[in-house]
């Protein structure tokens, strides 16, 4: 009987350690929303690096602003906290306006911070030229728009830039302190597929 015991306990763990299985296997089945899926079959064999160069426009002057302000920042901060502006900002490959145009800067930006002017940046670049038409990437970061270079999250995308990541780094180009108008040179790191 001493003998036997074990043997039978290790017939029965093996027999628990299958239907532990099977019931994965089925539930598995039973549930068939997701599953693997071979990477090569998607065109995700090679990640690919690139530097994109670009200027961005955010015009609050004039007739047609490409910023506007959407919430008001509260009263008396000198850091304009609370502020939320809606961009939908050219970007171009040069510093003038008139250069080619690569595509547009969608989203919000909001002074975030009490200490100094500070932005919360939630964009996404979305571009119209050649093989990048159609594509967006995502930037998602903090601003502090009187440092010289700012460097921000790229968090993902699509078209081109599906799986994106990476960064930018964001400097002035030029800023009017009347209208608020401001050039910025964004260099974009971004790694995709
Ligand atoms: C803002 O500042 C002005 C002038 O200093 C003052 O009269 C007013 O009460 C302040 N408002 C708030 C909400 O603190
Ligand atoms: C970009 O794509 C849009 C929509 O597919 C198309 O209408 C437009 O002509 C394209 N532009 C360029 C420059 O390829």
């Amino acid at each position: 009987m001493a003998k036997i015991l074990p043997i039978l306990s290790s017939q029965l763990n093996i027999f628990f350690i299958f239907s532990f299985f099977f019931i994965i296997f089925i539930s598995g089945e039973a549930h068939g929303f997701a599953k693997a899926l071979d990477e090569k079959l998607f065109g995700l064999n090679e990640e690919k690096f690139t530097h994109l160069r670009l200027f961005w426009h955010d015009i609050l002057s004039g007739t047609s602003p490409t910023a506007v302000q959407v919430v008001p920042p509260v009263a008396n901060s000198s850091t304009a906290f609370g502020l939320m502006n809606m961009i939908d900002d050219p970007l171009t490959e040069g510093p003038e306006l008139s250069s080619k145009m690569l595509g547009r800067a969608q989203g919000f930006y909001a002074a975030a911070s009490q200490q100094e002017v500070g932005l919360l940046m939630a964009m996404n670049f979305a571009f119209i030229k050649g093989k990048y038409n159609g594509s967006t990437f995502t930037v998602l970061g903090r601003n502090t728009v009187f440092s010289k270079v700012r460097e921000m999250p790229v968090i993902g995308g699509t078209g081109v830039f599906r799986f994106a990541r990476g960064y930018v780094q964001a400097k002035t180009y030029k800023f009017d302190q009347n209208s608020g108008d401001a050039t910025v040179e964004y260099n974009c790191y971004v790694l995709h597929y």
